[in-house]
């Protein structure tokens, strides 16, 4: 056991470690006094990329995962980042060697080293995808896709154009939403086609990429109608799928709550204020059996939030128009989740995109199959209307079927 090398020296045992041939595994974990860092845990570990050998750091934080991909000329610069976020706990495996570097709370540095009995067979990194970024997306890059080539969003060789980058990723990072709770809504054992209805499809990038992911890659027929008031894009849109040859995609110059369909799927990505609403109404009504919504601007209850209202007391916040902006935000979203529960809808709020992507970057996943109505839910309900002293849009929207439940409860 050594004890209380400088730091010259630890990061000289983890790059040489890192860099040989033996090795296996790192594992950066713990927090050490003083130090925030966004990263809950870091593994290394060696791939081979296109048949050459790159160190992977996979990023593990709260909420999301990222992995990186380096040579071993680049590794120092990402090492010397895992060095200065100060883990407390660091594992390292080679093919001999089992080393322990461990930082007290006080900032003491121990390094313990153990010697494993070597393999009989020297273990080849695993090949993985050639890119940078998260690679399990339902839409990958580096590959010919037709749709995303016509989309406009990556070149015939597959390579996404950088202009189209974040449309790109806000697609991919919809879909996997969608894939994660295909199940919980039974949408694979529907003995037909599945029916999806796209609310405020704009230029129709998501409702192409949804219908080309569960109609090409997996498996479930699929029939989606997106629906804009807008006439130039939807006009856009049929163009579009007309190039694209596809069948079961329509479109419709509508409004949202208008639209005469029994969907399984409501869609609606950034679905302008009220509008997410009537695509909220639109789903229950239609009693589909999922709902993915990106709320967009929320400027219903905002207009309505009275600094000098009965919430008093949140006069400091509400005075000023950006917080009283914020507040309006969540507390609209929080009335549609309860909504949505009332209504019998396991419903949870999650994070859709990192905020440097998008500030509008909150997702309400409902799946239908709760029991309508409770108490408990209700009552919340009327607590938080009658603390806000505020009727949300949602409610008038939703019409008699949850009036009923609030005057039951009242
Ligand atoms: C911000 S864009 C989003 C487009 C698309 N979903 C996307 O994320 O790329 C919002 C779209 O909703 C449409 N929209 C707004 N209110 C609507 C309503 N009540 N009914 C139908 N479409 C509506 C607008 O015309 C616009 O195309």
């Amino acid at each position: 056991m050594e004890t209380n090398p400088n730091r010259d020296e630890m990061r000289e045992l983890l790059c040489d470690a890192i860099r040989s041939d033996t090795f296996r595994r790192a594992t950066f974990a713990g927090t050490t006094r003083g130090v925030a860092c966004e990263w809950v845990r870091v593994v290394v570990r060696p791939v081979a990329l296109r048949g050459s050998r790159h160190l992977q750091f996979a990023y593990q934080g709260a909420k999301k995962v990222i992995t990186k991909n380096f040579t071993l000329e680049e590794c120092e610069t990402p090492i010397d980042e895992l060095i200065s976020f100060g883990f407390a706990a660091i594992h390292i495996t080679t093919q001999t060697e089992e080393i322990d570097i461990r930082t007290s709370r006080r900032g003491k540095v121990h390094i313990g080293r153990g010697t494993v009995a070597e393999s009989p067979v020297s273990e080849a990194p695993a090949e993985v995808e050639p890119h940078n970024r998260v690679k399990d997306v339902p839409l990958p890059e580096g590959r010919a896709d037709r749709l995303l080539e016509v989309m406009g969003i990556a070149t015939a060789d597959g390579r996404v154009r950088p202009t189209m980058r974040a449309k790109f990723t806000q697609i991919n990072e919809f879909l996997k939403q969608l894939q994660h709770v295909l199940d919980d809504a039974s949408i694979r054992e529907l003995d037909r086609e599945a029916i999806i209805l796209d609310c405020g499809c704009g230029s129709s990038y998501l409702t192409l990429a949804a219908h080309h992911y569960l109609n090409d890659k997996l498996g479930i027929p699929t029939r989606i109608l997106g629906v804009d008031v807008n006439e130039e894009v939807i006009r856009k849109s049929i163009e579009r799928a007309e190039q694209l040859s596809a069948n079961g995609l329509l479109f419709e110059c509508r409004r949202i709550g208008t639209v005469d369909v029994k969907a399984d799927i409501v869609f609606a990505l950034h679905a302008c204020d009220t509008a997410t609403d009537d695509a909220i109404a639109q789903a229950v009504r239609s009693e589909a059996r999922l709902l993915l919504s990106v709320p967009c601007c929320h400027h219903d209850l905002n207009r309505s939030l009275r600094a000098d209202g009965p919430s008093d007391v949140l006069r400091p916040v509400l005075r000023h128009g950006i917080m009283r902006e914020r507040t309006a935000d969540l507390l609209t979203d929080a009335f549609r989740a309860l909504s949505l529960r009332i209504m019998g809808y396991r419903t949870d709020i999650v994070e859709f995109l990192a905020t440097e992507h998008t500030p509008r970057n909150l997702m309400i996943r409902a799946v239908r199959g709760l029991p309508a109505g409770g108490e408990i839910h209700i009552r919340e309900y009327q607590e938080m209307k009658r603390f806000w002293n505020v009727t949300p849009y949602i409610e008038k929207v939703l019409g008699e079927p949850f009036q009923k439940f609030l005057k039951a409860t009242s």
